[in-house]
């Protein structure tokens, strides 16, 4: 019988190399979109689904993941006394948001080895997992969905996006079957990072998961794969063709708006689209981005790239 879901796990513990030097001294989930860090997204969308036990899973540079979900006394003083009571409940919003749990996981060996680290928190129940850098629209409630797939089939479930094939070989790429719903697949196979021009499909695995107990056991018999790390990848794989681990796994596919913030292009897409749609910011950027975009006619004022 299918258990009611209460927990999300949050890997935060990658080096960010796409995004050095910013991420020398922070995690790239710090990196701001718009106004507030893009972990802070990921653990609203986790409440927003009825998850309010949130395990974290830190690297190097943890303090100012951990700063920002605690209490920070001196600045909510400075605040009350100077009568700021509306950024005054914007530093204290993050700090009721959730419990707030941190495991560290030593050296980064993988998005699997990362997940492996939340077995004792989370115990013998299905969990989610959202990744840290990765922004679901909160109009087009993915995690939702997913929980609602989880609880009615009871397997493991992944989401999908279906992607260009030119960039299918940056995804763990899945074969899929129809089911008789429309936005669900059972997934028959999963491949990390393709070669480019091999991919099964074009439907791409995107930082949401919802997985039973046992992947745990999954991943401490799964070797490490590319790159060297081991990959959440190669034990879904394992669940989706053993018949042993529950069920297999399905796939929910996701037509909503994305943005993967720990890729460059992506983290600036963020910026512009959410600036654009907020109430306070939309009106005055909104004008100026239409006359910036204007001017853009030809590659004249590229510089060149910074050391
Ligand atoms: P990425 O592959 O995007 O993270 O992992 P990365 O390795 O930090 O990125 P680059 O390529 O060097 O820029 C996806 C998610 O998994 C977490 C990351 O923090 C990110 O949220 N992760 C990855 C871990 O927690 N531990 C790991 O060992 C690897």
């Amino acid at each position: 019988m299918a258990t009611s879901i209460t927990k999300a796990v949050i890997p935060a513990a990658g080096l960010g190399t796409r995004f050095l030097p910013a991420t020398k001294a922070m995690p790239k989930e710090m990196l701001p979109v718009v106004d507030k860090p893009a972990i802070q997204y990921v653990v609203e969308e986790a409440v927003a689904a009825g998850l309010t036990d949130v395990l974290m899973i830190t690297g190097r540079n943890k303090n100012a993941l951990e700063n920002h979900f605690d209490k920070v006394g001196e600045l909510e003083d400075v605040l009350r006394k100077k009568g700021e009571l509306e950024k005054l409940d914007k530093v204290k919003y993050s700090t009721d948001l959730a419990d707030v749990h941190y495991v560290r996981q030593g050296d980064p060996k993988g998005l699997g080895h990362a997940v492996l680290r939340a077995k004792m928190h989370v115990g013998h129940e299905p969990f989610a997992v959202l990744l840290g850098d990765d922004i679901i629209d909160e109009r087009d409630p993915l995690l939702t969905r997913m929980l609602e797939v989880q609880q009615q089939l009871n397997t493991t479930v992944v989401a999908l996006l279906e992607v260009d094939p030119s960039v299918a070989h940056l995804y763990g790429i899945a074969t899929v079957k129809a089911t008789d719903q429309d936005d669900v697949v059972k997934i028959t196979g999963l491949v990390e990072k393709p070669s480019p021009g091999s991919a099964p499909s074009n439907l791409a695995v995107i930082g949401r998961y919802v997985l039973r107990p046992e992947i745990f056991e999954v991943l401490e018999r799964t070797a490490p794969g590319k790159g060297g790390e081991i990959q959440l990848t190669d034990a879904l794989q394992s669940i989706a063709t053993g018949p042993e681990w529950g069920g297999g796994v399905h796939g929910v596919v996701f037509r909503g708006r994305r943005y993967d913030t720990g890729d460059r292009l992506d983290y600036l897409k963020a910026i512009v689209q959410l600036a654009s749609d907020r109430a306070d910011l939309g009106p005055d950027f909104r004008p100026w981005l239409k006359t910036f975009a204007a001017t853009l006619t030809n590659d004249d004022h590229e510089h060149p790239d910074a050391p």
